[in-house]
């Protein structure tokens, strides 16, 4: 496949947040309501097109179990972006965000553009963390927000290409 640039991405954020399914439904399409947590990392690739300009995204889909925290470290080297994940519906997950920032900026280069994203967006019922918390801790930390939904697809795409966006 060819490409102008080339973007290497790594995801994050507790298990159970969501990252696999977002992924699922940025490059196929689908949605799987089963949880298969994700056993060390995977890789996913797509070629998104903006202004024009065709962009290789490779992600790195890692493990949100506490286990494999140490493993995932070298997956951060090289990363241009990351999508920090939590679930809207789990205060704890948005709790160990700022853990998951740390890692970030302790392995991930120094200029790395992250994305925060408020996972589950369709479950807005059972909702325990306020977009405005959400937006208000990306604000402090310099990070580039947005909810959305592995379910329904909304923002999605979005979430991938802003962060491209934001990398150029
Ligand atoms: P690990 O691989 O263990 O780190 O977890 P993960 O973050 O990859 O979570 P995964 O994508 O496997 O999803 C966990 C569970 O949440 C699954 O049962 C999914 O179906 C469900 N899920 C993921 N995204 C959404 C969403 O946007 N809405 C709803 N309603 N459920 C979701
Ligand atoms: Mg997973």
């Amino acid at each position: 496949m060819s490409y102008d640039y080339l973007f290497k991405y790594i995801i994050t954020g507790d298990a159970g947040v969501g990252k696999s399914c977002i992924l699922q439904q940025f490059t196929d399409e689908r949605f799987n309501p089963l949880y298969n947590s994700t056993i060390g990392a995977e890789f996913w690739a797509k070629t998104i097109t903006i202004n024009k300009k065709k962009i290789g995204l490779h992600v790195w889909d890692t493990a949100g179990q506490e286990r494999f925290r140490a493993l995932m470290q070298s997956y951060y080297r090289g990363a241009a972006g990351a999508l920090l994940v939590y679930d809207i519906t789990s205060r704890v997950s948005f709790g160990h965000i700022s853990t998951w920032l740390e890692d970030l900026r302790k392995y991930a280069a120094d200029n790395i553009t992250i994305m925060l994203i408020g996972n589950k967006s369709d479950l807005d019922s059972k909702r325990t963390v306020s977009t405005e918390e959400g937006s208000e801790f990306a604000q402090k930390n310099g990070l580039i927000f947005v909810e959305c939904s592995a379910k329904t697809a909304q923002n999605v795409e979005e979430a991938f290409v802003c962060t491209a966006v934001a990398i150029q």
